[in-house]
């Protein structure tokens, strides 16, 4: 399959370039700088593109340009730093500069340009993010765009394929950016294989290659990334693989049987469904502090999945992880991984450390919106692939205070009354990132009927966010909320308050544990 390599200089936007790519249908990875030469033309790049960077060329230490992107002679295409290395190592020269330009500016284009075609207007705005800039170009390029502050903001030498951009066109912000990598991506002549369809071929020949004839075994957790892989896998290997689902007695109403439901019948795969509720309630019984409810759900899952692995595929050598590309990304590259540690994110559906299987990792080269287009090209059923995300932990960082029986349903029933009154409502998907009820071990005086009622809080937290990395609370219509008061209150035994949730993160984070 024609693919493209990123190259990672260290921009906070080189994942959304190799996005930007796959969105055109064109199979692109995204590699360190430092990779070694052979790993990276052991793909065959069709083309290359260097992402930008924190450096200025002139830092001592600054990492260079790999010398087999220019004696490759394959098309290149430089943005911001990458932009620079260019110029500066086919001898034109950077002007460091003391002050940033960050933000939108207006871009000028000249006529005659391959990137910035003749359908695109005179001037549009354009995200840039830089220091330095391109003072004078190698020889052979011509200027292709100006800014008020950068007067050689791209650059062209179309007889050697080499484009030049001092800004972003993978951000949104810039007008017309999908054009013109789409431009750069036609100028190569990279031919668009990757489509769902593609990508599910490739991982079942994959997991074919790897297993051969061997029994393998998956852990479903609920998640839409260990269903697709598992669905994955029974489409490659059918009748060798079991897939193992723990019930933890944390998950959302209805959840265990829509992922029962979804793989034996609609997949027909073998599954073994264990309901360990019990097992992890006892195991949490008592305990307030949101970190220890974290390591004991995390631990309790691997002691339970172990133990029942044994009794159900005790011949697996083989097991099928999520892992999905960005997770690949970050361990490569192990500085990208953010320092604070806010909360301890235990993936419930990890490996036990100590178990012996070889690992299958059908989504290792998917991002997330593409591990959803293929669980829909399996046949999952949309509810499930559109699921927004879902703590490890499940329910027990959500029911403040003690995890008890009765709290948990508790939650669990205002839960879904929110997110079905939400989805009624259109509110579910666009409109709200996450959604979702939380319970809080206060209790407040109200009146019912003629009585006086001392029962518990209910939270609703309803959030807009990109990355999750920051949230919004999202503005929900007040008869829709109104609508999810009165029900709870109603329907919900224990629960005669309700409140939403108006911070956003930062301050607050989205869950409340
Ligand atoms: P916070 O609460 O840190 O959440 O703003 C950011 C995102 O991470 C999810 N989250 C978790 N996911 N295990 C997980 O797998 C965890 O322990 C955990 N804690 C938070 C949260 O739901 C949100 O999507």
């Amino acid at each position: 399959m024609d693919t493209v390599v990123v190259l990672d200089f260290g921009s906070q936007y080189s994942q959304l370039i190799t996005r930007r790519v796959r969105e055109a249908g064109v199979y692109c990875e995204l590699l360190p700088h430092s990779t070694p030469a052979a790993e990276v033309l052991a793909l065959d790049p069709k083309a290359f593109i260097l992402s930008g960077g924190p450096n200025s060329v002139y830092d001592p230490g600054a990492p260079l340009l790999p010398v087999y992107v220019i004696e490759s002679r394959r098309p290149v295409l430089g943005i911001c730093y990458g932009m620079q290395l260019l110029a500066q190592q086919l001898g034109g020269r950077v002007r460091a500069s003391a002050r940033r330009e960050y933000g939108r500016t207006a871009l000028t284009r000249q006529a005659g340009s391959t990137l910035l075609g003749e359908a695109l207007p005179a001037a549009f705005e354009v995200w840039m993010s830089h220091g330095d800039q391109v003072e004078s170009m190698p020889a052979g390029f011509r200027q292709t765009a100006s800014s008020p502050s950068c007067p050689i903001a791209a650059m062209e030498d179309p007889a050697q394929h080499r484009y030049a951009l001092q800004f972003h066109p993978e951000v949104n912000h810039t007008e017309h950016g999908r054009e013109i990598l789409n431009a750069f991506l036609a100028a190569c002549n990279v031919r668009a294989e990757w489509t769902p369809e593609s990508v599910v071929q490739t991982s079942i020949a994959r997991i074919q290659a790897q297993v051969g004839a061997a029994p393998l075994l998956a852990a479903v957790s609920g998640g839409v990334d260990s269903l697709v892989a598992a669905a994955l896998a029974q489409r490659a290997v059918g009748e060798q693989l079991t897939c193992l689902f723990v019930d933890t007695g944390l998950l959302r109403l209805g959840e265990p049987k829509q992922v029962v439901e979804t793989l034996q019948t609609a997949l027909g795969a073998r599954l073994v469904a264990v309901n360990a509720a019990e097992e992890f309630l006892e195991a949490l019984a008592g305990v307030t502090d949101p970190e220890r409810k974290r390591a004991i759900v995390g631990e309790k899952f691997i002691r339970v999945f172990e133990r029942e692995a044994l009794r159900v595929a005790r011949q697996a050598r083989f097991l099928v992880q999520g892992t999905i590309y960005p997770d690949v990304i970050e361990s490569r590259a192990p500085e990208r991984q953010s320092a604070a540690r806010i909360k301890t994110h235990h993936n419930v559906g990890g490996l036990p450390s100590d178990m012996r299987f070889e690992i299958v990792e059908p989504l290792r080269y998917l991002f997330k919106d593409e591990v959803r287009r293929v669980g829909l090209q399996l046949g999952l059923p949309e509810s499930l692939v559109w699921r927004q995300p879902f703590p490890g932990p499940g329910l027990a960082v959500r029911c403040l205070g003690e995890v008890t029986w009765e709290r948990v349903e508790r939650l669990r029933l205002a839960d879904a009354i929110f997110t079905t009154e939400l989805e009624r409502a259109g509110l579910l998907r666009q409109e709200t990132a996450q959604a979702f009820a939380v319970l809080l071990p206060v209790r407040s005086v109200g009146v019912m009927g003629d009585g006086r009622t001392y029962q518990e809080v209910l939270a609703l937290r309803a959030v807009t966010t990109e990355d999750f990395m920051t949230a919004d609370w999202a503005r929900l219509p007040a008869a829709v909320l109104e609508r999810v008061s009165e029900r709870i209150v109603n329907e919900v035994a224990g629960v005669n308050r309700v409140v939403y949730d108006i911070t956003s993160k930062p301050p607050a984070t989205i869950e409340w544990e």
